[in-house]
């Protein structure tokens, strides 16, 4: 089980997992844009004496479809066609990965599994607030979700077996009728490759692909991403801003006497329309309240609180002895110098060391273990009530 070489890479280094190209030229080049075929990306993914294998296996994968903290969903084909299962799922439920034409999905295997969430670290050249969850899927030979089209751009890895995936540009999107998910009615592939544990496509949104498996036990890795619609944005962001604005009463003592009561006077309507204007959040408001909801965590995250809580002088011993991190479900992420942790806005105080302290935290999702040093007291002090919180954790990969 190895990750050697996996980090987070600079935006001007070139990245094997990139074809040789930096972060900043695959950005330009192909994000949002074009797709990318990487062979061997990943070398450390092929299963072979001395090259070493993905660090999250099949077993543990399918140990998650049974686990009802984790979002899994089992779909298989048959003469009858589609067919969609919600997990959790009895390990006795789940078919052998030589069965031919079935596969399960776990969504958020980066916050249930350090060794995912340590993964996604290959990605995080692109901000953090982009960045969704690692999915995992395992199938048996034939096994896929059919020809689809998704909305975010993906990382498609192949961790194990082979798997072959067709693409299009152009396509129908005409759904099937009566089917539990979206698959293209009709789909022809203009591209075509097989891919190989190690082996990275990198897909943009709109291009439809169908990913089958070939042979057993294949298991592919989605990096996918996320950005709020604009729709659920703006009503999150009102009814949050109505929330915390106070009423007046009505006051018009500049109100006359009128011959045509039926009218409405132009100064009253006037005056109540400017109310709403009085009403609506600054732009920096606005600014604030999205940085905070791109750092809401995933949906179904739960956050384990240290069943006993260690004191504050020990949890800085520790946290010295064996550095912290963030828990994989947390986000954390900095905007204009606020500090937004799990949809929440959290008060800093102006110390510089703290703050440096603080973004490095973001930036790499880990303070590391110092002997020789201990954490300063303004970094315990903020710490240690987000460690009470179950958001951040020891760092048990430096033990
Ligand atoms: C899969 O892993 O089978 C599906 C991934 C995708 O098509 O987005
Ligand atoms: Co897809």
């Amino acid at each position: 089980m190895t990750t050697a070489g996996i980090h987070r890479p600079l935006a001007n280094e070139p990245v094997s997992w990139l074809g040789g190209m930096t972060p900043n030229q695959f950005m330009r080049r192909h994000w949002q844009k074009k797709p990318l075929l990487v062979r061997n990306a990943f070398p450390s993914f092929q299963s072979k004496p001395g090259k070493g294998s993905p660090p999250i296996s099949i077993d543990q994968v399918l140990a998650l479809c049974s686990d009802d903290r984790a979002e899994s969903r089992m779909i298989d084909q048959s003469a009858k066609g589609w067919r969609m299962r919600h997990g959790p799922f009895l390990p006795k439920s789940i078919p052998s990965t030589s069965k031919p034409n079935w596969t399960v999905l776990v969504q958020q295997v980066n916050t249930q599994l350090a060794a995912a969430d340590r993964f996604l670290d290959a990605f995080r050249f692109i901000p953090e607030a982009r960045l969704d969850d690692l999915m995992i899927s395992v199938a048996g030979p034939g096994g896929g979700i059919g020809a689809h089209v998704d909305s975010y751009d993906v990382f498609l890895i192949q961790a194990h077996g082979v798997r072959r995936w067709e693409i299009a540009q152009k396509f129908d999107p005409t759904l099937l009728d009566d089917v539990p998910l979206k698959v293209l009615e009709s789909f022809e592939a203009e591209d075509d490759w097989l891919l190989e544990a190690g082996d990275l496509l990198y897909l943009p949104p709109n291009v439809a692909h169908r990913g089958t498996a070939v042979g057993p036990a294949c298991m592919t890795w989605s990096v996918g991403f996320r950005a709020p619609n604009r729709l659920a944005l703006a009503d999150a962001i009102w009814s949050n801003h109505l929330d915390g604005l106070t009423d007046q009463d009505w006051s018009d003592p500049w109100l006359g006497a009128t011959d045509q009561p039926g009218e409405i006077p132009d100064r009253l309507v006037m005056a109540m329309a400017d109310q709403f204007f009085q009403c609506l959040p600054s732009r920096q408001e606005v600014a604030l309240a999205v940085a905070k909801t791109l750092s809401e965590p995933a949906p179904a995250s739960l956050f384990e609180t240290p069943s006993r809580p260690d004191t504050p002088a020990r949890f800085a011993a520790k946290a010295q002895k064996r550095g912290l991190r963030l828990a994989c479900a947390s986000r954390f992420l900095e905007w204009d110098g606020e500090f937004l942790m799990n949809g929440e806005q959290l008060s800093c105080p102006a110390n510089r060391s703290l703050r440096t302290a603080l973004k490095t935290l973001a930036n790499q999702r880990r303070i590391a273990a110092n002997p020789r040093r201990a954490l300063p007291s303004a970094l315990q002090n903020f710490l240690y009530p987000l460690y009470l919180a179950g958001w951040i954790v020891y760092d048990s990969s430096a033990d």
